[in-house]
Parts: structure tokens; C-alpha cells; sequence
């Protein structure tokens, strides 16, 4: 399929966009022998922190590194419950699994997609240590009523701030709206960092040290300010004068490199910039899908700043063509690249296997079957985005005279 001669196939691609800058900081690194975790990687998450506004930040191979950090310094193990979304990449639900805990869905809100507050209250049990919601395509969840579950409960929050590097809730930026925020800066997010890496944010030192302690395989002399230290060195089995290591528990290399850093803080400074184009884009559809019959649009919370990763539209019953056609038309007749993020967890074979089931969750489920997430990138025009919008209407005519 070939699209018009004005539309570029990267427009309808996922990410950011390099330029000279990023190229610049990647070959100084390079020039200065690129050392894996060292000066760049701590001015980048002093500069990410900054920007959230919270005490700490630590960079990481990806956000599911990040996640899986986050549930291990809130001491999640076996017997433990954290209660997330369904609709979420399966990152979000494995973290929780894979250290022996269980993932428990609560439902989401059918107008946002997010996880629905009530839904949470509903699944909180003696067992429950934390709350994981998603800040879902960009769109920060109703955190008041989170937090005041969490208080109440005496849980700890953390945010998967995947989706939302630059979104914010009532003027207070993603990741510092919990005890712990997670970002990924993976080629298909917002900001990037060379095709993988994340950042955790917080403002609990306790929390901060654990994590730190972690990323580095719990080695005991890598301190706060990610200094060696040298160790007691009358400990030494040999007696002698030497600089050796100890660990305090069986961690992990989550460690960012110098190389990833130094593009992330090119990334961060033009983070603003490159959402202000998603969100003008998100205008762009919403106003024009809005008229189209049998299209649904999700409601954006007014106490919210959204950052778009994904903008999604809701096939309805009333659109001539359901969601799976939908998408196969716009892919094979127009190569407009859609998706479906995504099909919700507990549907998914291994955690069917885990015990979980259909009606589970009800609302993610019956949305599941409308969902579809069009293009959204800073670098598309508007040439493309009125492309996918008549597109559309075509379907919608064409669908309904057949
Ligand atoms: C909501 C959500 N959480 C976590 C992740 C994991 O991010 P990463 O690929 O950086 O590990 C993703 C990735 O797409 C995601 O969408």
C-alpha cells in the first residue's frame, strides 16, 4: 500500500525525534571512552527529579526494570497482593508475579480507560500491600482518591508513569504523585533514550536507597552518591590494604549507561515541546472525530495535563465495521499503522493459566472489543492527520453503504 506522496511513513511511526544535539552528546560520551553508569547518568536524573519535582531519580535499563525495583524495595513478596490495572502492557502485572505476589485487577473507568478508584476500594483485602495504576496512553489517574485509599489502608503507591513523562494532575507532575513514579524511555515513548531505558522518581530516601542498593546487585559500598567506598580494611581476609566488595542481597545490572544519559538530557529539554505537538495532534482528531457517527472519543479529566503517547478512538456498535476491520482496513488500504494497546492482562494465556478469567473485569473487557489507538507522533503533519481523519470517514460511508 502506498500512502500520498506527502506523507511520510515515519510520521506514522511511535517516539520522539533525534537531532543534532542528541548526536553531539552521544559521540562527547563517546570521546570521553563512555563509561557505563557515570557523571551523565547522575545529571540526567537530577535533571528528570527536578522536573517531577521529587527528591530522587534513577535511571534504569527500562521501566519494567524500574517497576520490578519499585516492588522489591516496597518489600512485595510472596503471600502479598498489589492491586493494577488489567489494561496495561504486561509489565505492569509480571513485576508483581515474578516475585511471588499476586496481581489482582480491579476494573477501569469505561470513558478514560484508567483504573477505576471504586474498583480498587473493592479489591483491597488484608493481603494488599500497594497500589500500581497506570497512567494509561498519558492520562494521569484520579490520584486524590488513590492516595486517600492508600492512606486509609495503609498501602503504598506506585505509579506506572510509562505513558506520561510531562503529564501532570492538578498542576503536580506524574511520578512524583505517588511514593514511587516509573518511566519508560523506550523507541516508542514520548522521550527516548536509544531504544530502551527508564527512570524511577521518589521522594523517600528509604525507599531510594533500596532501589539504589538493587540496581547495582545489593552491592554493599555503592553509596547514595554512587561512589565506591572503600570497606574496613581490617575485615580483610588477607589483613591487607585492599578495596574489595561485599553484597547485601542478590540484585541485579539495571544500571543506565553514560551514552543513554546524555540523549535523555537532550530528550528531557525538549520534552515540552514535542508533547505541546502531540496534544496539538490529539486536538486535531478529537475535534474532527467527535462528528463522526459510531466513534467515540475518551474523556480527558479536567484536572489532568496529557501527554498522548496514544490517542485512542472507540469503535462502537453503531460504526458500520468493528474494531478488527476497522484496523485491517486502515492497515491494508491506507497503511496507516494502528494498534490496540491493549488486550487486558488477565485474558492473556499465562495469566489465564495463573487462574484468571473472562468477566473478570468487565468494563476492560467490553472495551477491549472498541479500543484502537491511531498515529500519534510529534513529527506528523497535519497533511497526515487529516490523511487518518478521511480515512475514517471513508470507512464510515463506505461501511455504511455495504
Ligand atoms: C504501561 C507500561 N508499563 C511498563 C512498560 C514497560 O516499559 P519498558 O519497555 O521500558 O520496560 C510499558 C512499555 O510499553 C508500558 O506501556
Amino acid at each position: 500500500m502506498n500512502l500520498p506522496k506527502a506523507i511520510n511513513e515515519l510520521e506514522f511511526s511511535h517516539g520522539s525525534i533525534y537531532g543534532e544535539e542528541e548526536r553531539e552528546a552521544v559521540l562527547e560520551v563517546m570521546n570521553a571512552s563512555a563509561p557505563s553508569c557515570g557523571p551523565r547518568v547522575k545529571a540526567f536524573e537530577e535533571a528528570f527529579a527536578a522536573y517531577c519535582g521529587t527528591s530522587y531519580g534513577l535511571a534504569v535499563t527500562s521501566a519494567t526494570a524500574g517497576l520490578e525495583l519499585a516492588m522489591i524495595a516496597s518489600g512485595i513478596g510472596p503471600g502479598d497482593e498489589v492491586i493494577t490495572t488489567p489494561v496495561s502492557w504486561i509489565s505492569t502485572a509480571n513485576v508483581i508475579t515474578s516475585l511471588g505476589a499476586k496481581a489482582v485487577f480491579a476494573d477501569i473507568d469505561p470513558d478514560t480507560l484508567n483504573i477505576d478508584p471504586d474498583c480498587i476500594a473493592a479489591k483491597i483485602t488484608e493481603r494488599t500491600k500497594l497500589i500500581l495504576p497506570v497512567h494509561l496512553y498519558g492520562q494521569c489517574c484520579q490520584m486524590d482518591e488513590i492516595n486517600a485509599l492508600a492512606a486509609k489502608h495503609n498501602l503504598l503507591v506506585v505509579e506506572d508513569a510509562a505513558h506520561a513523562a510531562g503529564a501532570a494532575y492538578k498542576d503536580r507532575k506524574a511520578g512524583s504523585l505517588g511514593d514511587i513514579g516509573v518511566f519508560s524511555f523506550h523507541q516508542q515513548k514520548n522521550m527516548v533514550t536509544l531504544g530502551e531505558g527508564g527512570m524511577i522518581t521518589t521522594s523517600n530516601l528509604a525507599l531510594y536507597e533500596r532501589m539504589l542498593s538493587y540496581r547495582s546487585l545489593c552491592c554493599r559500598t555503592y553509596d547514595p552518591k554512587g561512589k565506591y567506598l572503600p570497606i574496613d580494611e581490617s575485615k580483610h581476609p588477607m589483613g591487607k590494604r585492599y578495596w574489595y566488595l561485599e553484597f547485601d542481597g542478590i540484585g541485579f545490572n539495571f544500571r543506565m549507561t553514560d551514552i543513554q544519559a546524555a540523549v535523555g538530557l537532550v530528550q528531557l529539554k525538549r520534552l515540552e515541546t514535542l508533547n505541546a505537538r502531540r496534544r496539538e495532534i490529539a486536538h486535531r482528531y478529537s475535534e474532527a472525530l467527535s462528528k463522526i457517527p459510531g466513534l467515540g472519543l475518551l474523556r480527558q479529566t479536567p484536572d489532568t495535563t496529557h501527554s498522548f503517547h496514544v490517542f485512542a478512538v472507540l469503535v462502537q456498535p453503531d460504526f458500520p465495521v468493528d474494531k478488527e476491520e476497522f484496523m485491517w482496513e486502515l492497515y491494508t488500504k491506507k497503511g496507516i499503522k494502528v494498534w490496540s494497546h491493549y488486550m487486558p492482562i488477565h485474558l492473556t494465556e499465562v495469566y489465564r493459566n495463573l487462574g484468571h478469567f473472562d468477566g473478570e473485569c468487565p468494563i476492560a473487557e467490553g472495551r477491549f472489543e472498541q479500543y484502537v489507538s491511531l498515529p500519534i507522533h510529534p513529527r506528523m503533519t497535519d497533511a497526515a492527520v487529516d490523511y487518518v481523519i478521511e480515512s475514517i470517514r471513508e470507512l464510515r460511508l463506505r461501511g455504511a453503504t455495504t
